[in-house]
């Protein structure tokens, strides 16, 4: 046996990954899945973007090594991008271009983190953040939101979780794995009450074009001078431009926290790959026409699924402004099924359902599972089916 060091053995792979590798495994051995573990879209990425990418390649533009923090013109794409979207145009040394917001988020981690510094985490929370944030020596603070708050965190719930070593919130809206969006009202009084303590605020905008039935995002970092200074927000192409594969994400913050967030980048992974960022310049420029259909195909599979969910004894669900997934509770139909443990009931909805799902144990809920609608609404209503029939039956 290797011996693998500590700092690995520490950290959890991620679950909706884990989920989606199982969903496969069954899957290569012919049994019919329905996989709705995945946050990703299911629509190849629009055309122009690729071609940008294909002419780059034979410009001979993509074969060298970039600035570590992103191509000029791509840092350029993103500005006017948030001016677009945010309502202001930050400078280029308030931008990073990284591989993936993934990445993005543990340099941000890695750049203002020191050891047992407290990270408030609302729960439910994406599962990567409580990871991310112990390789990076911090401590996550887990701060849990109720259903019939709709999930969302208050500034008296974290006044009460706030000590002398909290050091950064994490907002991610709207939610994966809830969708559920804050207001401009809410996240006011939240950006106020971090400045008020001197706490830096990361937000996590990476679904914010994706939002339904006239549902408004409100960027935090819009919120005025004070709360902007204070906020990273992290963002790019994954999600919006089902670009999932291209890995490239993007922060936006200040010069101080932008540039050793780039310095991290030009030890590790020096620069975002560069055809990607071409491709991804043609996206921020002008793809914003291609990708409707996308946000449409996800909001009529929301609004067809939402309401067949219902129906499925013991499952109850708070309905989603945004991003594309489902964060059902399912206490009632885990005692209508005999199962104690959220994971032991997505693990039975896989083998005896064949619906893939992802438990809501990395998500930080011992009674939701995570149903992605990121796939196509025939295959969805099928899952619905299945699912149904496994509660009824059982
Ligand atoms: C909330 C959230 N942030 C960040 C990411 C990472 O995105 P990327 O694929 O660009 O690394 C994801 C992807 O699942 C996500 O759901």
């Amino acid at each position: 046996m290797k011996k693998i060091s500590e700092f690995v053995s520490e950290i959890e792979e991620s679950v909706t990954l884990s989920a989606s590798k199982r969903a496969r495994a069954l899957k290569n051995e012919g049994i019919d899945i329905i996989d709705l573990t995945l946050g990703q879209p299911d629509f190849q990425t629009p055309k122009a973007i690729g071609d940008a990418a294909i002419t780059a390649i034979k410009d001979g533009r993509a074969s060298f090594y970039t600035q570590a923090t992103g191509l000029p013109e791509l840092k350029k794409a993103i500005a006017d991008y948030f001016r677009r979207y945010y309502g202001y145009v930050p400078a280029p040394d308030e931008i990073l271009a990284t591989s993936g917001a993934k990445f993005a988020l543990y340099a941000y981690f890695l750049a203002l983190i020191d050891s047992g510094d407290e990270v408030l985490i609302p729960a439910p929370y994406w599962v990567s953040y409580v990871e991310q944030v112990k390789m990076a020596g911090g401590v996550p603070a887990i701060v849990r939101t109720s259903e019939a708050g709709h999930f969302k965190v208050s500034v008296d719930q974290l006044e009460a979780a706030r000590t002398d070593k909290t050091r950064i919130l994490v907002l991610n809206s709207p939610s994966n794995p809830t969708g559920i969006i804050y207001t401009r009202a809410e996240l006011t009084a939240l950006g106020n009450w971090a400045v008020a303590h001197d706490i830096e605020i990361l937000a996590d905008d990476i679904y914010h074009q994706l939002v339904y039935n006239g549902a408004t995002f409100t960027p935090l970092s819009s919120l005025g001078a004070a709360i902007r200074a204070k906020t990273t927000v992290i963002g790019g192409v994954s999600k919006t431009y089902s670009m999932t594969g291209w890995r490239i994400g993007l922060a936006v913050g200040s010069p101080e926290i932008i540039s050793a967030m780039g310095k991290i980048a030009s030890q590790t992974t020096s620069n975002p790959t560069s055809v990607s960022q071409y491709a991804a310049i043609q996206a921020f420029r002008t793809a914003d026409v291609d990708i409707e259909p996308f946000r449409a195909a996800f909001e009529e599979r929301l609004n067809t699924i939402y309401p067949l969910l219902a129906t499925i004894s013991g499952f109850e669900v708070v309905k989603p402004d945004g991003a594309f997934y489902f964060f059902v509770n399912v206490r009632k139909a885990m005692r209508l099924t005999g199962f104690t443990d959220v994971t032991a009931f997505s693990d039975a909805l896989l083998e005896k359902a064949h619906v893939a799902v992802v438990t809501g144990a990395g998500f930080g809920s011992s009674e939701h599972i995570r149903l992605s609608y990121a796939t196509d609404l025939e295959s969805l209503k099928k899952a619905i089916g299945r699912i149904k029939k496994f509660i009824e039956s059982n």
